[in-house]
Parts: structure tokens; sequence; C-alpha cells
């Protein structure tokens, strides 16, 4: 979360800011939700892979959308709500209100 390396935003949810660019690398070393060292976690990769597996099976069996109640806000009130998060021994997704439909 150090500004000196994720900027002045580091609290924002901003998934973007994980894709390289001309003049822009995101900073690997800042990057330690798996630590680092001899003792790095082995789950990883299994981990990482499996996370983007859910997510796409979720995905491609639900379609995916706000509630009708938050889908009435304004678009960064919404944004702002769906993104809320708290501080525990990790970042902590807050009140997440979205509708699961089956395609
Ligand atoms: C999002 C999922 C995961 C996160 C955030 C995570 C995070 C961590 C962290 C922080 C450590 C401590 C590293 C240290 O002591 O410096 C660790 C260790 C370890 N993790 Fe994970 N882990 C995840 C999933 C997994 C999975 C799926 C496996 C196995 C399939 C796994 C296997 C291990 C093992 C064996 C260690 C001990 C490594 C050692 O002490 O040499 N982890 N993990």
């Amino acid at each position: 979360m150090s500004p000196l390396y994720w900027g002045e935003d580091a609290e924002l949810f901003r998934p973007e800011r994980f894709i390289d660019s001309p003049g822009y690398e995101w900073p690997r070393d800042a990057w330690i939700p798996f630590t680092g060292g001899p003792h790095v976690c082995l789950g990883q990769r299994f981990a990482t892979v499996e996370s983007v597996c859910i997510l796409a099976r979720m995905a491609r069996k639900y379609r995916i959308s706000p509630t009708p109640e938050i889908a009435k806000l304004p678009k960064d009130e919404q944004w702002r709500r769906l993104t809320k998060w708290t501080v525990g021994v990790t970042s902590t997704p807050g009140r997440v209100d979205l509708l699961f439909e089956k395609r």
C-alpha cells in the first residue's frame, strides 16, 4: 500500500495498475501477498491460476450485475460501494451487492 511504489491513490481498487505499458512497469517487488525468499508460498502459481479459472467459470455461467438498488446510483457511487474494503490480516472486501443470473 506504500504510496512510494503505488502512488497517492494506493488505496483505490484500480486493477489496471498491474498492466505494464510503455514507460511503466508495475513494481513486482512491492507486491508480496505470497511473500518471497526461501519460504515463498509454494501454491502461488496454483492459487493464481485457480482464481482466474473460478472467475472465468462464474462469468461464463452467470450474468453478473449490480443489484437494482445499486444500479440506480450514479456510476462513481456504484464503483465506490462495490469496491469498498477494510484492512484485516489482508484487504477484505466489503459488502458487494451483486446479482447473479444464470445465463
Ligand atoms: C490466495 C492463496 C494463497 C495465499 C495468499 C498464500 C500465501 C502464503 C504466504 C503469505 C505464505 C508464507 C510464506 C512465508 O512464510 O514467508 C505461504 C506459504 C505456503 N503456502 Fe501459500 N498461499 C496461498 C495458497 C496456497 C496454496 C493453494 C497452496 C498449496 C497448494 C499453498 C502452499 C503453501 C506452502 C506449502 C507454504 C509454506 C512454504 C514454506 O514455508 O516453505 N499456498 N502462503
